[in-house]
């Protein structure tokens, strides 16, 4: 791992090298290529004006894969096809269908978030989804527009339905493959040892999964990354394994990967995690990535605190299992020593009769941090609950479960009067504060309701699904 080993990716088709691995893919392709179709908006991953489709081969088969070029850096591109809005041109310069049909349908006006939607538009007529509102909603939720409005941009994805998924962008990649990019400030090792040595070797340096939290350092902050090491290509954190009573997902698995198996297992969890960034961070994000944040309000921890999961750590001494209820030590801080990776992150599965549910309520429906966010777990037997997890997010300095609210529904039936007693030893249990997303009082309030609305609706209702 010492000889310099160059970034190869194709863009549009045309080989590129680079060794400026933590410039923004964004930077590189309006900057050093002059491809200034790419827009730039907000620069943090939230307007989607930025929007390219990033390549890779996943078992012989093209993934295409709407990214924010904002936050995604030149070191995560390696081995991989970027197709920017002008790589959809044909020849002649002739429009993409879905660039003629975004005009026939009025879907433009400024022009400014055109291309995004162009680019968001193509990845989704690709992947072979079924053309419906709903998915097409989800498609287009990372994608602001100020002046044409949704309604016409919505008619022309409906008007994809049926195309045939062609695409030259999406030939396999001539040859190129992920190599072992080792640039200066760059590193990303192919293997578990060689990760766990770079991290002990590297202690200052920043371990980097889809950077969409890090991603807004060098991109809004114009702060660079010195030393990062990518943990992405090492096989054992992309691994999802089942067994009969437990899912483990590797901690750099995206959240689009993850999805399926989770909207399978746990009831209401896809809902709620369509609604974590849009689909551009989703491609990107990863639960490993959350953990490492250690945010209060990060999306991840409720669900896994109320499943009770647990959390492998890794470094050159080995590996070791944390409670998730052990992982959040403080404000910002986790269970995390310097030379750590979290490796993977193991769900028990739900068991018959469990009750489960996660809410999430947040200023806008899509793609918004959450004020508050809660995930319920409940065993009964025999009518009575034997065993209660009431995890919320947004409600203390840390992630965090509400014992004493849980001890109020052990024991006895789930009904009105023992939620009552659980909303009213809440306060005992959660310490909101107040900030620019809500008061205190709010949250609070917020908290009782979502665990009123878990007896209300129960563990799946399918009318409330998409409510907001
Ligand atoms: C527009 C936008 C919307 C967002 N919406 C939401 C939302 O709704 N809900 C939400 O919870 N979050 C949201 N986020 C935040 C972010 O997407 C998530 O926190 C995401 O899960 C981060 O994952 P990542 O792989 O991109 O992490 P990165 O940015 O790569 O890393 C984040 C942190 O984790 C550390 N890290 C990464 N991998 C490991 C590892 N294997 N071991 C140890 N440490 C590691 C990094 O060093 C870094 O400190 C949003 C972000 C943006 C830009
Ligand atoms: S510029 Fe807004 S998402 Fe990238
Ligand atoms: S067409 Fe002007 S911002 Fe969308």
């Amino acid at each position: 791992m010492t000889a310099e080993h160059r970034i190869r990716f194709l863009l549009n088709g045309q080989s590129r090298e680079t060794a400026a691995a933590s410039t923004t893919l964004l930077d590189f392709i309006r900057e050093t290529e002059r491809l200034t179709g790419t827009k730039e908006g907000c620069a943090e991953g939230d307007c989607g004006a930025c929007t390219v489709v990033v390549t890779r081969v996943v078992n012989g088969e093209p993934v295409l894969e709407a990214v924010n070029a904002c936050i995604t850096l030149m070191g995560q591109v390696d081995g991989r096809a970027v197709t920017t809005v002008e790589g959809l041109l044909g020849p002649g310069r002739a429009a993409h269908p879905v660039q003629r049909l975004l005009a026939e349908t009025d879907g433009t006006q400024c022009g400014f978030c055109t291309p995004g939607f162009v680019m968001s538009l193509h990845a989704f007529a690709q992947s072979g989804e079924a053309v419906t509102v709903e998915n097409v909603h989800e498609a287009l939720a990372g994608n602001l527009c100020r002046c044409t409005g949704y309604r016409p941009i919505v008619d022309t994805a409906l008007g994809l339905a049926g195309p045939a998924r062609e695409d030259a962008t999406a030939s396999p990649l001539g040859g190129l493959a992920d190599s072992d990019v080792n640039v200066p400030g760059w590193h990303a090792p192919r293997t578990l040892a060689d990760l766990l040595q770079l991290r002990a070797e590297r202690p200052a340096a920043v371990l980097v999964a889809g950077a969409t939290d890090l991603g807004l350092g060098p991109s809004r902050d114009r702060a660079p990354i010195v030393d990062a090491i990518d943990v992405t290509r090492v096989p054992e954190l992309n691994d999802i394994t089942e067994t009969s009573t437990a899912i483990e997902i590797g901690a750099a698995v995206t959240y689009a990967r993850a999805l399926p198996h989770l909207d399978r297992l746990y009831p209401t969890l896809g809902t709620y995690l369509r609604r974590l960034g849009s689909r551009q961070i989703r491609n990107s994000g990863t639960i490993g990535g959350n953990l490492g944040t250690a945010s209060p309000i990060g999306d991840s921890a409720p669900f896994l605190l109320a499943l009770d999961a647990e959390i492998e750590l890794a470094s050159r001494a080995g590996s070791r299992h944390v409670a998730i209820a052990d992982f959040f030590t403080g404000y910002r801080k986790t269970a995390l020593k310097p030379d750590d990776v979290i490796t993977t992150i193991r769900l028990p599965k739900l068991v018959d009769g469990d009750l489960f549910r996660c809410d999430k309520v947040s200023k806008r429906y899509d793609q918004d941090i959450s004020n508050v966010a809660g995930t319920f777990r409940l065993r009964i037997e025999d009518g009575r609950v034997v065993e209660a997890r009431l995890a919320y997010g947004g409600m203390a300095a840390t992630p965090k479960r509400a014992m004493a609210a849980e001890a109020c529904l052990v024991g006895g039936p789930f009904d009105a009067a023992a939620v009552d007693a659980a909303v009213a030893a809440l306060p005992g249990d959660l310490a909101p504060i107040d900030d620019m997303r809500s008061t205190a009082a709010y949250r609070m309030a917020v908290a009782g309701n979502l665990l009123r609305r878990f007896l209300i609706a129960g563990p799946a209702p399918a009318g409330l699904e998409a409510m907001p």
